[in-house]
């Protein structure tokens, strides 16, 4: 079972410079909400409530005033820092003390998901015992992802980071499950040749023990890329066609807690008052009237 949650939100953001030489990427806005909000909402969908965010030295501040350790959500946030980005594969040596003997979940603090099929999808997976699982999904563009190749009974054969060609248009997604091992195998990496400790070497560990799984998020599901600043403005405007179309929110985390049942009416009345007069907060108040 996953009980547990790590979302992996540091990095330089680079790529997005100057908009992150003040800001985390993960707290630039994404249509109407922080960018963290929507990974953040992928956990609490899957009905994790036990969460790890693991941030840029020097940024614990900026995160905590939006997402504070005392908050409304009914989920227990804990934060940690990563001194340097040196690699995913740090989520789980940083997070070491916090996975303790549990299973864990990752997920970039930049991905976006969204499909009616994912809920399903993630709470199938969530009964999760060994090994480790990633979620693959389509792409034009391959070779800028962790790319698997499968055989024709699904069964990874090959995982490689961003290959120049390949044969296969399968992205490895930012979501994993792990088993309480992956603690271990992070400790043994060696550093890339980009001088990164790196996840698809960490994968590769469970893909050659034949303890690998692929789950598949199909057509059907959509998952954005926010690594520049066009992926990002057109993930924007995919989130404001979507909910100005439904007058639904993606990834209200509050609205998320309060159908789980983690919150009551009070919690949202306190958010009302945390995120004051607000169209996010007009929402709120419709969602218990
Ligand atoms: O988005 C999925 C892809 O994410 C996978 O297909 C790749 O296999 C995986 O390596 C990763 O590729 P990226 O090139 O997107 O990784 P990037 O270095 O951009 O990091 C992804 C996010 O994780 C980004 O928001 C910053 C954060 N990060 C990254 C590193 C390396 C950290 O918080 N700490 C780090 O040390």
């Amino acid at each position: 079972m996953i009980r547990k949650g790590i979302i992996l939100a540091g990095g330089l953001g680079s790529r997005m410079s100057p908009l992150t030489k003040a800001i985390n990427k993960q707290l630039l806005p994404l249509y109407d909400k922080p960018l963290i909000f929507y990974p953040l909402s992928i956990l609490m969908l899957a009905g994790i409530k036990d969460i790890l965010i693991i941030v840029s030295k020097g940024q614990l501040g900026q995160f905590r005033k939006i997402l504070p350790e005392k908050n409304n959500l009914g989920i227990k946030i804990t934060y940690k820092e990563q001194p340097k980005p040196a690699g995913l594969p740090q989520a789980f040596t940083i997070g070491e003390k916090f996975i303790g003997k549990d299973n864990v979940s990752l997920i970039l603090g930049d991905n976006f998901f969204y499909g009616q099929s994912l809920t399903n999808t993630l709470k199938k997976n969530l009964k999760f015992k060994t090994g480790a699982k990633i979620f693959l999904h389509p792409v034009k563009n391959p070779h800028d992802y962790g790319v698997a190749n499968i055989n024709t009974k699904k069964k990874v054969i090959r995982l490689k980071e961003k290959p120049k060609i390949t044969q296969s248009n399968l992205a490895v997604t930012g979501l994993y499950f792990f088993d309480n091992k992956v603690i271990e195998f992070s400790k043994k990496l060696k550093p890339s040749k980009r001088g990164e400790f790196e996840i698809i070497d960490l994968l590769n560990i469970y893909r050659k023990k034949n303890k690998l799984k692929a789950e598949f998020i199909g057509r059907g599901g959509a998952w954005l890329d926010t690594g520049n600043i066009d992926d990002f403005y057109n993930a924007s405007n995919f989130i404001a066609a979507i909910e100005n179309r439904q007058g639904l929110k993606i990834a209200c985390i509050e609205e998320i807690s309060f159908r789980n049942k983690w919150i009551t009416k009070k919690e949202i009345n306190q958010a009302i008052k945390f995120y004051g007069n607000c169209d996010y907060s007009k929402y709120l108040k419709l969602l218990i009237k």
